[in-house]
């Protein structure tokens, strides 16, 4: 079983991985030691830079007994020698027993998938999908709110090359959360992601007023400009900094508002927010290690 895309899970399905990774939490914490992966490889391939998600699947591997292997940087690989991304999977296939990877082209997971005969599971591609990073943060929002549905979950930043924010809001549209998204009008929400996301009921509202749009939010989900995927540096600095919270925009918020955020954060969100009992970005970045164990586990075949 792959995990390229958020739309390979049902309703269901994602809801029985956050119920597992419950269950694993004292052991993310250190708390009981597990043997569940013992004598399991992972091998963890970053072609695009990475702290929370790769150090977490290692970190998942690690408390569940399993052992990884990889690279963090393609330049010390075969990958700078103009090796294809087919042949390192091949090989990487044959050392691991399940493959992490991050690349910087959309489709990539899923072309990994045909020539790995082992689990792949996709830490991002491009401005594609990130649905590990999904798991988690619906892991963050039911841990917070109680559950995920009937909540109002404002998105603001990049919606255009955010992953995270294409895998979320696909996953929220599936629980019916009410979506609002906010974005320069140059980085909205894809046409293909709306599409989809209105095919399943859901009438998200789009617009460019984040003040607005924070009065009746149960959640804001910040992300990051996605400096590194505009063609044109120029363009960049056109939307640099449209966005920013900070004390005075959480006023008219309601007061149980939680704010997440995948990180790295570049200056969305002031240090001042950080000790607000709303913000949740840091617990969110916890939470990728006791939902990185379920899935690794199940994969790997070592629970249901
Ligand atoms: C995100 C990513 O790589 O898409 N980071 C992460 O995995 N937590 C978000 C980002 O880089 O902005």
């Amino acid at each position: 079983m792959d995990i390229v895309s958020i739309r390979d899970f049902s309703r269901a399905q994602i809801e029985h991985v956050l119920d597992v990774a419950e269950r694993m939490l004292p052991v993310a914490k250190g708390d009981e030691k597990s043997k569940l992966l013992d004598g399991k490889v992972l091998g963890s391939l970053f072609y695009e830079p990475s702290t929370r998600t790769r150090l977490s699947f290692e970190a998942a591997m690690a408390r569940l007994g399993g052992k990884s292997l990889g690279f963090d940087e393609p330049k010390g690989s075969s990958v700078a020698k103009g090796e294809t991304l087919a042949d390192t999977i091949r090989m990487v296939d044959a050392y691991c027993d399940a493959i992490v990877l991050r690349h910087p082209q959309e489709g990539a997971a899923r072309l990994a998938g045909h020539f790995a005969a082992k689990p792949v599971l996709n830490a991002g591609d491009g401005a594609g999908q990130h649905p590990t990073q999904t798991m988690l943060d619906l892991f963050t929002i039911r841990k917070s709110k109680g559950k995920i549905d009937g909540n109002h979950v404002v998105i603001v930043g990049d919606l255009k090359y955010g992953r995270t924010v294409h895998s979320l809001s696909e996953a929220l549209a599936m629980f019916g959360a009410q979506l609002t998204f906010v974005a320069p009008p140059t980085l909205q929400m894809p046409k293909e992601h709306l599409k989809h996301i209105q095919s399943m009921g859901i009438k998200p509202k789009s617009g460019t007023d984040l003040t607005e749009a924070v009065k009746d939010a149960d959640v804001l989900y910040v992300t990051r400009i996605q400096k590194e995927r505009f063609p044109d540096p120029a363009e960049y600095q056109k939307v640099a900094g449209a966005f920013k919270i900070d004390p005075a925009l959480l006023k008219d918020a309601k007061k149980d508002m939680i704010i997440m955020h995948p990180l790295p954060r570049v200056n969305e969100i002031s240090p001042e927010v950080d000790k607000t009992p709303n913000a949740k970005y840091f617990e969110q970045a916890f939470n990728g290690v006791p939902v990185r164990m379920a899935l690794l586990a199940m994969v790997l075949g070592a629970v249901e």
